[in-house]
């Protein structure tokens, strides 16, 4: 219908100079939005037409002038209620809607005569047949006759709230550069088949919309846990601390457990808590000295240990597992450092993936990242930790922390660690930490005057927090929704206000 009101608007600018949509509209019996709608549309198609805006004061009907000119003004009514000859009784004739105004109005044109000698009143016709000149006036003014606010009897109707003042926007309209009567769906692209037939030459283009959003390019982004490993990379930087190495994800259990005083016996070294490898299940080549060392701590005690008192297996540290920890790294690390010639004070991190034969669940997986950092100096004390500890934590927005003792086979004293979560109003668990114990310090080759302090804590938590997601699953692994790494704002994790 609409391409149809397309065709015939062009078929008569084609014989005429102008358009008023108003006019159309009304000498069509259409209405005066679909002109203008079908009036953009052509618009839209090129350099067909132009138009230009228009407003002018008309006068319309009032919402009760369309019932009028639909059934009638209400003086015609009441006429036409009563029987020709004998009249009707007032009560029963004033019972008709709208009946004060109507017999007001009958009367003042002198259309009716009452006879109040009756009881009650009875209300006769005075004359035979009137005109209902409300509703032929109403008629007029609907169909754009009478348009002249300042008329007489357009005054008399805007007095009975018949007709008001409006205000109309229409559009004339002319022909443009490009106009034919004849127009087809402008073309978008230019193709190949255009070029080679030259058709090119005459089809009509669509205008370039400048306004128009481009494509988005696809570009690569980060995922969440890289961009919050970028900023735990930051803090320790800033701290003067130094990367370790973390490239290796399989690890033996003599670095990953022995080292660390873990007795061989103990829970985290079962197949239940730890993936061991099969190809290549073992690892021959240790520093000999050391692993002897190791043993003897572990099996008979040294360094003023009793040790463990057990029959320490050399087949059991040669097992190959992903490593279950970053302290794994971290003991290597001070292994080398312990064998420089003269102690150096070092302050280390890592932040990489370990591995865990887990139960899965919405905040565990079989492996995550962990982020770890040490500091081995003279004489460090419980209370150096606790103030490293502030330090770094404040730099991640977490002024209050608490401390709970724990336990760890390699750190003693050990303790967990709180902050006060401000939004979930509680006390969560952000990590774990400890003094090394001087029976793995010692075997590496360490003098007794140095202390190791060092903490950690996964990646994956606060990444969650941070972005708000609930699930592990939706931030790694294949249930990953792609579009969440895009969405996703730049992570910035804003310092406690510093008390200097
Ligand atoms: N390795 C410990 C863990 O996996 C964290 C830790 C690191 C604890 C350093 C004490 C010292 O939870």
């Amino acid at each position: 219908k609409s391409s149809s009101l397309q065709a015939e608007i062009l078929l008569y600018l084609s014989t005429n100079n102008e358009l008023n949509t108003w006019s159309y509209a009304k000498e069509r019996g259409l209405d005066h939005q679909l002109v203008v709608g079908t009036i953009r549309s052509i618009e839209s198609l090129g350099d067909v037409i132009k138009s230009e805006q228009h407003t002018s004061r008309s006068i319309g009907l009032t919402d009760e002038a369309k019932g009028l000119l639909r059934d009638g003004s209400y003086e015609y009514n009441i006429f036409q209620a009563i029987p020709a000859d004998k009249g009707i009784e007032q009560p029963q004739l004033m019972k008709l809607p709208n009946a004060n105004i109507g017999f007001a109005k009958a009367m003042s044109k002198g259309w009716l005569q009452v006879d109040k000698s009756s009881k009650p009143p009875m209300v006769k016709r005075k004359v035979d047949t009137v005109q209902d000149e409300v509703q032929h006036l109403l008629q007029r003014i609907h169909s754009l006759e009478l348009t002249d606010s300042s008329a007489e009897e357009v005054v008399e109707l805007k007095k009975r709230k018949l007709v008001e003042d409006v205000t109309i926007n229409y559009f004339t309209v002319t022909k443009s550069a490009g106009f034919s009567t004849n127009i087809s769906k402008p073309e978008a692209d230019l193709t190949s088949e255009m070029l080679q037939s030259g058709s090119w030459k005459t089809v009509n283009f669509k205008p370039k919309n400048f306004h128009a959003k481009g494509l988005l390019p696809s570009y690569g982004c980060l995922h969440p846990l890289l961009k919050v490993r970028t900023e735990y990379r930051q803090i320790f930087l800033e701290m003067g601390f130094t990367e370790m190495p973390t490239n290796n994800f399989v690890e033996n259990s003599f670095w990953n457990f022995d080292a660390l005083f873990t007795p061989q016996k103990h829970p985290a070294r079962d197949v239940q808590d730890t993936f061991f490898l099969s190809d290549p299940a073992v690892t021959t080549k240790f520093p000999e000295e050391y692993l002897q060392k190791v043993k003897e701590v572990h099996a008979t005690g040294a360094f003023g240990s009793i040790g463990y008192q057990y029959d320490w297996q050399l087949d059991e540290t040669q097992k190959n597992v992903l490593r279950t920890h970053t302290t794994a790294v971290s003991t290597r690390m001070l292994y080398q450092l312990a064998q420089e010639k003269t102690f150096r004070p070092a302050k280390y991190f890592s932040i990489d993936k370990v591995f865990r034969n887990e139960n899965l669940d919405s905040t565990h997986l079989a492996e995550f990242n962990q982020i770890e950092g040490l500091i081995a100096d003279y004489n460090l004390t419980l209370g150096d930790l606790i103030g490293v500890l502030y330090q770094f934590f404040r730099k991640l927005g977490m002024t209050k922390l608490r401390f709970k003792p724990a336990y760890n086979p390699y750190t003693e004293p050990s303790m967990e660690i709180f902050s006060y979560h401000e939004g979930l109003q509680r006390w969560i668990e952000v990590g774990n930490s400890g003094m090394f114990r001087p029976e793995m310090l010692l075997p590496m080759g360490f003098s007794e005057d140095v202390s190791v302090i060092a903490w950690g804590l996964s990646l994956e938590r606060p990444t969650m927090i941070l972005y708000g997601i609930n699930n592990i699953r939706d931030l790694v692994g294949p249930e990953v929704d792609l579009k969440m790494c895009r969405r996703n704002p730049i992570c910035r994790v804003i310092p406690a206000k510093s008390e200097e």
